[in-house]
């Protein structure tokens, strides 16, 4: 397996989360139960991501919030903070498991009648759901990324913001002998975004790679 790229200078990214606000404590909580429990806890987005994400809902505001990847609810609760009172979330996951960890945590909090957890695989999930939302996060099936652009452009309103996470897959788009389908994947997801001259967007190296997908006016 080729060896990952570093996306930043040695010491760069403690730095970034050592000045970033921590999690709140039921995060903390989310945080701990999904170490313990599963063997991908690297998976949830993580404090820096999370607290982007928040700065970028805090600004927009949306109503409607569609997330493609629930795990075990971490960013789906970071969310839920900042969102108006009557803005809904419906979070899609396949495994059962993962999907009952965030349900209890959701259930425990503020947040019970604001987050939707639908299980089943999320292609199907979103082709039962009506449009539009204002703010969607990828962030699931990595290796079929672009099967996904169409559906999810498709369901977001006159102003939705689409949130592709990982689009630098650890630095393994750079690497085009990197055949690993989540490497492949995500190569072809951000060379078919930046040929679609309807849509505008920004890859930031937040993280695993966070780009910004929206329509243009
Ligand atoms: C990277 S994790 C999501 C992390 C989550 N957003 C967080 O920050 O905690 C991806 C999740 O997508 C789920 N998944 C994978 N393929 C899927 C599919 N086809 N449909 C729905 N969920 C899927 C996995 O089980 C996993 O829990």
């Amino acid at each position: 397996m080729p060896a990952p790229i570093p996306l930043t200078a040695p010491g760069v990214e403690e730095y970034i989360l050592e000045h970033t606000t921590p999690d709140t404590e039921e995060l903390l909580e989310l945080a701990e139960e999904t170490i313990q429990r599963s063997d991908r806890p690297h998976m949830m987005v993580g404090p820096v991501e999370a607290r982007f994400l928040q700065f970028l809902l805090f600004a927009h505001q949306p109503k409607r919030v569609l997330e493609i990847g629930t795990f075990t609810g971490y960013s789906a609760l970071s969310m839920a903070k900042v969102l108006p009172g009557d803005a809904r979330i419906t979070t899609c996951e396949l495994d059962e498991e993962y999907a009952a960890i965030a349900r209890k945590h959701i259930a425990a909090g503020p947040y019970h009648d604001r987050i939707d957890v639908r299980t089943g695989p999320a292609l199907e999930t979103i082709g039962l759901l009506d449009g539009p939302y204002d703010f969607i996060l990828l962030d699931a099936d990595q290796p079929h990324f672009p099967d996904y652009l169409d559906p999810l452009v498709a369901l977001l309103s006159e102003r939705g913001i689409l949130a592709a996470d990982n689009t630098l897959w650890s630095g393994s788009v750079l690497d085009r002998t990197d055949d690993r389908p989540g490497a492949e994947g995500m190569r072809r997801f951000n060379d078919l975004v930046t040929a679609r001259t309807d849509l505008e967007s920004v890859l930031l190296s937040v993280r695993d790679g966070l780009r910004l997908i929206r329509r243009k006016p």
